[in-house]
């Protein structure tokens, strides 16, 4: 391609400029103007520096040899010149805006980037995952840490060293899903199963050094329930444990009404009910107001105006025997959640096993509460 310029664009002395030669040259420069819309970047560029450059623009030679006309051509010459500047300045600029544009339309592997990009597919943490941290960071808060256990654990930290009885219901095959032990046999207690809770790692804990104690324990437990709107046969629970000198029911009622109110809001109702654990004594069950019918009673709380959040209780001296911790010394208190029902309520989720399910219209929804 044939650069516009410099070889025709020689430096010319002002005084050269008679009347036929600057026809010449503008005639020239009028055939490139008309070619200024089909250049590249580089050779506009070359024609910008030839024709306009402060040095050796042709024109600009040619603008400084007009006071050198004389008088009665100098004003027409510098009219003629000076509208020919300006056309080359406006289809120079002309020319370099279309090309950037076209630059940015298509880059050199042939992408459109002027095309919308897609968004980056974020995932959401699970409505369950969000109950669990979100309980933890307040006990944690509260100075407990936080201790996990195996999924298959023995008969006699699942069930015996609680303090259950030998003949207790929940032992039973259809409550409880044992492991094939492979036709080994098995002592008493050393049979394998999926833990039906997450109690047995307040043994673990209390076993493994000596008191105070305040942890949590989050994990997922086994029971060979049905899968129905309200059971199923694995669910996470969130287990707690505080053994420390001198302490009281008062300390459970404090700390637990404390969990619940920055929980579910300053103002929530809360209430024990006495109740029952082989493990703890004596034994109670937590209740909050309704969320969704404040007190009133509707289907979600079976017309009573309350929910049931927890089971909790002071730790049974014989549990506390069992693990080497003397209970004359120390006492203290145990409580366990579910989340998956914790969820259900706060999120007004109607069926369990909607958490189950890897719907994602149901769980994206849950993005913007995780924050
Ligand atoms: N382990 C009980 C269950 O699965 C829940 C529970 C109740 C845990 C009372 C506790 C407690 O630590 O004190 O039903």
């Amino acid at each position: 391609m044939r650069l516009p310029g410099s070889p025709r664009s020689p430096r010319r002395s002002s005084s050269t400029l008679t009347s036929p030669s600057r026809s010449a040259a503008l005639a020239g420069l009028t055939a490139r103007l008309a070619e200024v819309g089909g250049l590249d970047a580089a050779a506009l560029d070359a024609l910008e520096i030839a024709v306009l450059g402060r040095k050796q623009g042709e024109l600009t030679h040619l603008l400084k040899a007009v006071a050198t006309l004389p008088l009665d051509e100098r004003r027409e010459a510098g009219a003629e010149l000076n509208r020919l500047k300006l056309a080359f300045e406006a289809a120079v600029a002309d020319r370099r805006n279309s090309l950037a544009v076209a630059a940015r339309a298509t880059s050199s592997v042939g992408v459109d980037l002027s095309m919308p990009g897609r968004e980056a597919w974020t995932g959401t943490r699970h409505p369950v995952t969000i109950v669990i941290d979100e309980i933890v960071e307040i006990f944690r808060s509260l100075g407990f840490t936080v201790a996990l256990g195996p999924e298959a654990e023995t008969e006699e930290l699942n069930f015996l060293a609680l303090n259950f009885p030998p003949d207790h219901p929940a032992m039973d095959m259809h409550d409880t899903l044992y492991l094939d032990a492979g036709g080994r046999p098995t002592a008493p207690g050393e049979r394998l199963l999926l833990r039906t809770h997450t109690s047995p790692v307040q043994i673990r804990v209390m076993r493994e050094g000596p008191p105070p104690y305040r942890v949590v324990i989050p994990g997922t437990v086994y029971r060979n329930d049905p899968f129905d709107p309200s059971h199923a046969p694995a669910f996470a629970q969130i287990e707690g444990l505080a053994i420390d000198e001198g302490v009281s029911f008062a300390d459970l009622k404090a700390v637990l009404t404390h969990f619940a109110r920055r929980f579910l809001g300053a103002n929530t109702p809360v209430r024990f009910r006495p109740s029952f654990f082989p493990f703890t004594e004596p034994s109670a069950e937590m209740d909050v107001g309704c969320r969704f019918c404040g007190g009133a009673g509707c289907p979600p709380c079976k017309g009573t105006g309350w929910m049931e959040i927890l089971g909790c209780g002071m730790v049974h001296e014989q549990v506390l025997r069992n693990c080497g911790v003397d209970p004359e010394r120390w006492t203290g208190y145990a409580f366990g959640m579910g989340p998956q029902r914790i969820a259900m309520q706060r999120f007004g989720v109607p069926d369990i096993r909607l958490l189950y399910g890897g719907d994602m219209r149901f769980l994206s929804q849950f993005g913007r509460v995780s924050g």
